[in-house]
């Protein structure tokens, strides 16, 4: 192959680095007006009276717009239809939206919001998981007992599993917020058209979520909302469904005043009001044989989903399929429920809800290991999945499981042997030690997910033998876009540079579902693989033609044409003239269905996703018993997402993955204060910075994909999964101090070492 598995430059870099790349906020268009947000000041409450009067009389203000003014309907569109996209009569959490406020000057709309008095009488709230369990205030969402879904796995028996077993025990575990923290904020432009259509342009993940979303505000049919991708600074998942609501915001009085509105978020703002990783409490059983098998494994846990559903029963369900962690046993008996409160909805972040489970998952498998006196690779060899196996929802596996291979890469990347000693033997007030974490995650949006299950190409090729390539999936940071580039060459046999991948547009391109779930490399790179092949077809002729020689005997690659090993003195942009001056088709519309999935609501079994990727984290780290910190040295990650396409962004995506991953388990805390977030700031949610990054050594393990292009399968978020709970048991190696709650700030590392 040619660009398969080569690490060819980023087609972005340059404009990322000289900063000619075009973000959201550095579009203008004529007349543009900019909106700013009134939101609701305390978890619940009724609106008794707006007054907009002082508002409406400040000079340069052009509207203030509340749910009454909405052309269309008042809905965000994701899973469940129950958000507004302006609160109405309550609002339910604080920060929610009231009014848009919209002047000619965005200082302007500032202070017209400032001005804006609103009357309410405070509700009871709910800002707590126990709470609402507890049901302490009834009925706060659209859902009864304050639960928004719940999933179940009812395999084997349970019950008799932990009887047969020599050793069970539980835990409980707790996990918190976080924040995607991409360099970009949120934003939009909303642009009415003349013939009463309108064009949204904007940093996000799912254009046709939002051609959806605007199409349901604005009244207009999906034909007339056309969505267009800009440069977007990063996302991780928070710009899935949030993207939405700030077109949402831009484009209701972009229609009422025929006016560009431009609508992009202040930090705090993004901080303080848009989806975060759902915070988590776990309860986990698991029960092992003498020798070490797992015979039966518990769970009951609850995500706190926020005043509204968004996408949480997408992220809880992925996180009860991957709750039991990438091992074979028969007996599972598992509860899954997204419980609502009054703080700001939770939605998609890098992993999905797997996070937090496999936190869980793995620190039992190291509590265990201990326990059965077996070392917890050992534990982790006899219990994981490989070929023949079963999954926890009975999803037997028949190829491309490099979940064994990758064990013993990440063992022996951190020097496992050497440096796992038990903490007793540890002394002083600094000491180093070694954790280990595995899992599985099944790429792409699964069978809960079955609609959204394809994705579309479109791509010319020109008479110069440049060529157009336009897809539904965004380019948001990971890359994908030089993986379209680099597919596409190898299957139409030109080069990476004849190639432009398009920004993406909902005209161009059918609707491709979300960019999420890793799923791009797979879905995309399929849908570009089909379009490629008609393309190809015609190009084979004329190659033929040309040279008088058997099709069969033709091989096009990096431009070149070649017969039996031998370049044809004709070029691929010979070819392509000739197939111009023939009339062939060099036009195409690529498109993919991926494999079926299934799944059974009763028992929680079926084949939850066509393919699963698999990673083995393994950490060492530094901690200063008296003052709690902790110093990550070195973190491995042994990943098998099938045939890397360009293996340099892969191991960049590994190492970004893992810094994040490290921010989530000992870092980033949000706190808040009667329902508010009190640091939204990057000076106060720390995240960590060059001066935190530890030794990260990235591993690519291959085990090719059958139905993945050129056996691909997918990464984005696989990096991050794992780390926290490999750091967590690390700690415990270095200190005896054993972590059930993330993140493992100092002070609780301390309290812990107390108890
Ligand atoms: N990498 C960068 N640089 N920026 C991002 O926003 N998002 C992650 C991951 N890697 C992200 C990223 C998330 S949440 C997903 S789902 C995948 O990329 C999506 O990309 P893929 O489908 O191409 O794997
Ligand atoms: Mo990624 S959380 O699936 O956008």
């Amino acid at each position: 192959m040619s660009f398969i598995g080569k690490s060819i430059q980023r087609i972005d870099a340059v404009s990322k680095v000289n900063g000619s790349a075009k973000f959201i906020d550095d579009y203008y268009f004529d007349s543009m007006l900019y909106a700013r947000i009134f939101r609701a000041p305390v978890p619940r409450g009724r609106i008794k009276n707006l007054d907009l009067s002082a508002a409406e009389k400040l000079a340069g203000i052009k509207g203030i717009f509340t749910a009454k003014d909405i052309p269309g309907a008042n809905i965000v569109p994701v899973v469940e239809k129950d958000q507004p996209l302006l609160a109405d009569e309550v609002f339910n959490f604080a920060g929610e939206a009231i009014a848009i406020v919209v002047a000619d000057d965005p200082d302007i709309a500032e202070e017209g919001v400032s001005l804006i008095k609103l009357d309410y009488e405070e509700l009871p709230s709910i800002l707590t998981i126990e709470d609402s369990i507890n049901k302490t205030v009834p009925d706060i969402c659209s859902k009864p007992d304050n639960i928004f879904s719940h999933y179940k796995i009812r395999k084997g028996d349970f019950e008799k599993g932990f009887k047969s077993s020599d050793i069970s025990f539980e835990e409980e575990y707790k996990t918190g917020y976080q924040e995607h923290a991409y360099l970009e904020t949120q934003g939009m432009i909303a642009v009415p058209n003349p013939e009463k259509t309108i064009t949204v342009y904007g940093s996000m993940q799912c254009p046709f979520y939002v051609q959806e979303g605007v199409s349901e505000i604005t009244g207009y049919p999906l034909s007339d909302v056309r969505i267009i991708h800009t440069t977007t600074g990063g996302a991780f998942g928070g710009k899935e469904d949030v993207p939405s609501i700030i077109a949402g915001f831009a484009s209701v009085p972009a229609v009422i005043l025929n006016k560009p509105v431009k609508m992009v978020f202040d930090r705090a703002e993004d901080i303080m009001t848009t989806s975060k990783r759902h915070p988590a409490w776990i309860k986990f059983k698991t029960g092992f044989s003498k020798a070490g098998k797992l015979l039966a494994i518990k769970v009951e846990f609850y995500f706190n989903a926020g005043a509204y559903s968004t996408l949480t029963p997408i992220v809880l369900w992925r996180g009860l399929v991957h709750a039991m962690g990438p091992y074979a046993c028969d007996n599972i008996h598992i509860d899954a429920y997204a419980v609502a409160t009054n703080t700001v909805p939770c939605g998609a972040f890098r992993g999905f809800g797997t996070p937090q489970v496999i936190f869980a998952c793995e620190t039992q498998m190291d509590i265990a290991a201990e326990k059965l006196n077996l070392s917890p690779i050992d534990l982790r060899q006899i219990n994981i999945l490989k070929v023949g196996d079963s999954t926890g929802t009975s999803h037997d596996l028949d190829e491309s499981v490099g979940l064994e291979k990758s064990l013993h890469l990440a063992a022996d990347g951190i020097d496992w042997k050497n440096k796992f000693i038990p903490p007793s033997e540890k002394t002083g007030r600094k000491r180093r030690g070694v954790g280990i974490s595995t899992l599985f995650y099944g790429v792409g949006l699964g069978a809960k997910g079955g609609m959204l299950r394809r994705a579309g190409a479109f791509i010319q090729v020109y008479r110069d033998g440049s060529v157009n390539v336009a897809v539904g999936t965004t380019e948001m940071g990971q890359g994908s876009n030089t993986v379209f580039a680099q597919l596409t060459a190898e299957a139409l046999g030109c080069s990476p540079d004849n190639v432009t991948i398009l920004p993406i547009d909902t005209s161009r391109v059918p609707d491709s579902g979300p960019t999420v779930a890793s799923r791009s490399t797979v879905m995309t790179g399929n849908a570009i693989r089909n379009a490629a092949d008609q393309i190809k077809h015609y190009l084979l002729l004329g190659a033929s033609e040309l040279s008088g020689k058997p099709e069969e005997a033709i091989e096009l690659i990096d431009g070149r044409v070649l017969t039996a090993g031998n370049e044809l003195k004709i070029s691929f942009i010979d070819v392509v003239e000739h197939c111009f001056n023939q009339r062939y088709h060099l036009t195409s519309q690529g498109w993919f269905k991926a494999p079926s999935t299934s799944w059974d609501d009763d028992t929680g079994l079926g084949n939850a996703y066509f393919i699963y990727s698999f990673v083995t984290n393994t950490a060492e780290v530094e901690v200063d018993i008296e003052t709690g910190e902790v110093e990550v040295l070195n973190l491995v990650s042994a990943e098998d997402f099938g045939q890397p396409i360009n293996p340099k962004m892969a191991e960049g995506q590994i190492e970004g993955g893992v810094i994040q991953g490290m921010g989530y388990g000992i870092m980033e805390n949000l706190y808040s204060e009667k329902g508010i977030f009190i640091n939204p700031g990057f000076s106060t949610y720390l995240i960590p910075t060059t001066m935190d990054v530890p030794l990260v050594k990235p591993i690519i393990v291959n085990e090719g994909y059958s139905k993945g292009p050129y056996k691909a399968k997918g990464l984005g978020e696989c990096p991050l999964m794992g780390v926290a709970p490999a750091i967590t048991n690390a700690i415990y190696n270095a200190t005896g101090i054993r972590v059930r709650e993330i993140p493992a700030l100092p002070e609780l590392i301390i309290k812990q070492k107390k108890e």
